[in-house]
């Protein structure tokens, strides 16, 4: 279990969530993957998945946190409530393996911090286990406002934009990079994101 108090934000600050922990994804987990297919939590995702992608996703965050070739957690509450969901797993970003990250909060629990705060918690868990890989990257559609707020409040580097066939239909997106190697996620000079 990973854990923070993510004390982040002044006193004119929204409030934040005081305390929020990953645990790692589990066989009795696919019902917050339901909870995240509605037309609303997929708006800038080109709209749900069906019924057997569901299914098939579930079966792969299993897989591959069981082989190390991802690491997909739950949010979590204090009390346990699962809050939304985040994870890590192997790409190759321009012609070098990395790491690509990706979350969501349920609608009740969003625009509290939670999802900044787990991804605080991620790179976290993304340094410790990056094996080699430099870069924690992450693909948000540049119309999800919320989703580029998480990156930029996490000291991710805006590299660029692609346009990508995703779900069936055209998505264009952000390239956010975090440097694993650095504590704040900036390379030094002479090193520049790729
Ligand atoms: C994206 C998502 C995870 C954000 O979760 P959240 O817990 O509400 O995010 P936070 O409260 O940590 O907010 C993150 C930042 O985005 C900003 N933000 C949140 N909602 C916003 C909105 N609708 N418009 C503009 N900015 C917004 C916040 O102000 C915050 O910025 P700040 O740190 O500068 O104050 C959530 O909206 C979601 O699950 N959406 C549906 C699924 C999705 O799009 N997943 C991402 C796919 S790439």
């Amino acid at each position: 279990m990973i854990r923070i108090d993510a004390g982040v934000g002044g006193a004119c600050d929204p409030p934040r969530m005081a305390d929020i922990r990953l645990r790692p994804w589990s066989e009795s987990d696919i019902d917050l993957l339901h909870a995240a297919n509605t037309p609303a939590m997929t708006a800038h995702l080109n709209g749900p998945e069906t019924e057997d992608e569901i299914v098939e996703r579930h079966a792969r965050y299993l897989r591959l946190t069981a082989t190390g070739e991802a690491r997909m957690f739950v949010i979590e509450d204090e009390a346990g409530t699962a809050l939304g969901s985040i994870g890590h797993w192997h790409v190759v970003w321009r012609e070098e393996a990395a790491l690509e990250t990706g979350w969501f909060v349920r609608p009740e629990s969003q625009g509290r911090g939670v999802a900044s705060a787990a991804l605080a918690l991620l790179i976290e868990d993304a340094r410790a286990h990056r094996e080699g890989r430099r870069f924690l990257t992450a693909f948000p559609g540049v119309e999800n406002p919320a989703s580029n707020g998480v990156c930029r409040r996490n000291g991710f580097i805006l590299a660029g934009t692609f346009t990508e066939d995703f779900r069936g239909a055209e998505l264009t997106v952000n390239e956010w990079a975090l440097d694993l190697t650095t504590q704040n996620g900036v390379s030094s000079p002479g090193t520049p994101v790729p």
